[in-house]
């Protein structure tokens, strides 16, 4: 994406991160250009709310920005069915849908990012901050092609790649079974999650589920002591431990 200085200025915030981005950029993009932890489960569709972001107007001199009211592009229709079915917080908006028209200011909110903070006062007062080695991504996956013969898998390993730029993937050997199947239940449209062991080696799909996944993500953390074992059954989205 070509940056002009006369281009509005983006700030996100808490992070300050900042750049220039062409008017009609949506947040979410300008978010992902700049490297900002900004959360997307469904690929800027409008279905998952993690994008949420809270604009802020009016003068800011410590960030030397001043935001006009049509800084924003206009609340849009995904945004109010958004409404009508979940319900947003006053004042948020879907990082997805509204586009830069003007300097802004943007406040990420913590729930909408992944590697959030989270201080567990039952454990300690400690703040760790969110770093779940399994995520969720949405795609949209190519359908069968009988002039292009690829299997299942490989179009939804090349759909990941794609459209979420995630670099080398495997899958675990039991998501063959299940594949196909949820593939034409989910009319193509699917939620994967992805596992990394480690930061540099390849994700590993995990489980799949037919449109968007709303059920979560749960790991469980165990401690081994020398004559007890302690479970943690953890959100690891929000980072909440449900049972320990
Ligand atoms: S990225 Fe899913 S609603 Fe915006």
């Amino acid at each position: 994406m070509s940056q002009e200085s006369n281009d509005p200025l983006v700030v996100f915030m808490p992070s300050g991160k900042r750049g220039r981005f062409p008017v009609g950029t949506p947040v979410l993009s300008a978010a992902r250009s700049l490297g900002v932890d900004l959360d997307s489960v469904c690929g800027g569709r409008g279905i998952c709310s993690k994008c949420q972001i809270t604009p802020s107007y009016g003068s800011f001199p410590k960030l030397g920005v001043t935001v006009s009211d049509g800084a924003l592009s206009d609340w849009n229709s995904v945004e109010q069915r958004y409404q009508d079915k979940r319900g947003l917080k006053p004042g948020r908006r879907l990082g997805c849908q509204a586009t830069v028209q003007g300097d802004i200011v943007i406040d990420v909110p913590p729930e909408s990012q992944v590697h959030k903070q989270v201080v567990r006062k039952a454990a300690s007062d400690r703040a760790i901050v969110m770093d779940p080695a399994t995520r969720l991504f949405m795609v949209d996956v190519q359908q069968p092609d009988m002039h292009e013969p690829t299997g299942d898998l490989q179009r939804l390993i090349s759909a990941l790649q794609t459209q979420w730029d995630l670099g080398a993937i495997t899958a675990h050997p039991r998501i063959l079974s299940k594949l196909q199947t949820v593939l034409r239940k989910g009319a193509w449209q699917v939620s994967v999650a992805v596992h990394w062991s480690d930061a540099k080696g390849a994700g590993q799909i995990l489980d799949i589920w037919a449109g968007l996944h709303e059920a979560g993500l749960y790991g469980v953390a165990i401690d081994l002591g020398s004559t007890t074992v302690a479970a943690h059954l953890t959100d690891l989205v929000t980072g909440q431990v449900l049972v320990q």
